[in-house]
């Protein structure tokens, strides 16, 4: 596979959608909006700005994952390197890594130089992040990906050492249905070879006011996240969406055990993506099916994750069981 030409000594760069034929020709725009209901792919929550957004939203105080996840990760952090021994890390949905230092930090101990593999579709954080954590890791050498993880996983760059985690937190395999989600997992087991690992961080199922305050936060972090979708298609297809016509909608299905969120029509309009020769028209209180959320059940869970040929080595979770820290070993 191509990379790009060096900006650090220490950083590699695959654009996989440079790098490898286009497939990200909004096709799947024009289906997804054209269908009844509505929906979109959450992918088109990130670009810059949403994934600066997304940052933002990290900090709430109504947000608990991500506090709570790194709460876990410090506890536990040297119990998950003795279960794995050295090995490098590759990282989906990497976005800011912010959590991921906890664990850089105590591999490097036990591995230097570390290679680590973030993959994320929001290429901007991508780049920054990597460049950041050169800085902060003089032995620390990254390959970033920038595609999305269905396709970095079937493109992987090959082993340097002979031991690799895949990492996927912050719960955003969440993110995917149950058909995603198993087709992922698929993925994620032929990318590793027997006896490598897989640390899954899962939000897990709590009292519906704390899930719904988590999503309809009170400075309206959320409702710009789930807005600036609509600005990512303008952008990027050449749209008239008018972000004002639109309202943040986001609510638990206690049947899917997940949190929704979808953007409501506030009028009767039309819109148009010239780039892709689409108008969309919308009646006032119709709505785009923009994410879901899921809050798993542990031992469900852990049931499909066996299925897939991962048993759970081991399980952390925090006080509250709110969250948690699976580390799955690949038979
Ligand atoms: N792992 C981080 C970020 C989670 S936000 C954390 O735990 O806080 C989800 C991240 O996944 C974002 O950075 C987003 O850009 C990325 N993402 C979303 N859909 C993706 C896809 N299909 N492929 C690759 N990355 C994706
Ligand atoms: C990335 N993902 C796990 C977040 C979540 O909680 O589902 C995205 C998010 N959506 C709204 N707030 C945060």
């Amino acid at each position: 596979m191509k990379t790009q030409i060096k900006e650090h000594a220490r950083l590699q760069w695959i654009n996989l959608d440079t790098d490898l034929p286009a497939i990200d020709d909004g096709s799947d725009v024009i289906e997804s909006l054209t269908q009844t209901p509505k929906t979109l792919s959450c992918r088109y929550l990130y670009d810059d700005r949403g994934s600066e957004l997304f940052e933002q939203i990290t900090d709430l105080p109504e947000y608990y994952p991500t506090r709570t996840e790194q709460v876990i990760l410090d506890t536990y952090v040297s119990e998950i390197i003795e279960l794995t021994g050295a090995c490098e890390l590759v990282e989906l949905g990497s976005g800011s890594s912010r959590k991921t230092h906890t664990l850089l930090t105590a591999y490097s101990q036990l591995d230097n130089p570390l290679h680590y593999y973030p993959i994320d579709v929001s290429a901007g954080i991508l780049r920054t992040t990597a460049l950041n954590l050169l800085d902060s890791y003089p032995l620390l050498n990254v390959c970033g990906v920038a595609g999305t993880y269905e396709r970095a996983l079937a493109n992987l760059p090959p082993r340097i050492i002979e031991n690799r985690m895949l990492m996927f937190l912050g719960s955003t395999m969440g993110n995917l249905d149950d058909r995603d989600r198993d087709i992922f997992l698929t993925q994620v087991k032929q990318a590793l070879q027997p006896g490598e690992f897989f640390l899954l961080g899962v939000d897990l199922q709590k009292p519906i006011g704390i899930l719904e305050a988590a999503y309809n936060d009170a400075q309206g972090v959320t409702a710009a996240f789930n807005l600036n979708a609509l600005q990512h298609l303008n952008d990027r297809f050449d749209g008239n969406f008018d972000l004002d016509n639109f309202a943040h909608l986001a609510f638990f299905n206690p049947t899917a055990s997940q949190i929704e969120m979808h953007l409501k029509s506030l009028t009767d309009r039309t819109v148009k993506l010239k780039a892709l020769d689409l108008e969309i028209s919308f009646k006032p209180g119709e709505t785009i099916h923009t994410e879901i959320s899921r809050k798993f059940h542990l031992p469900t869970l852990e049931d499909t994750l066996t299925a897939h040929g991962f048993p759970p080595l081991k399980i952390w979770t925090d006080a509250q069981s709110w969250f948690g820290l699976i580390l799955c070993q690949s038979q």
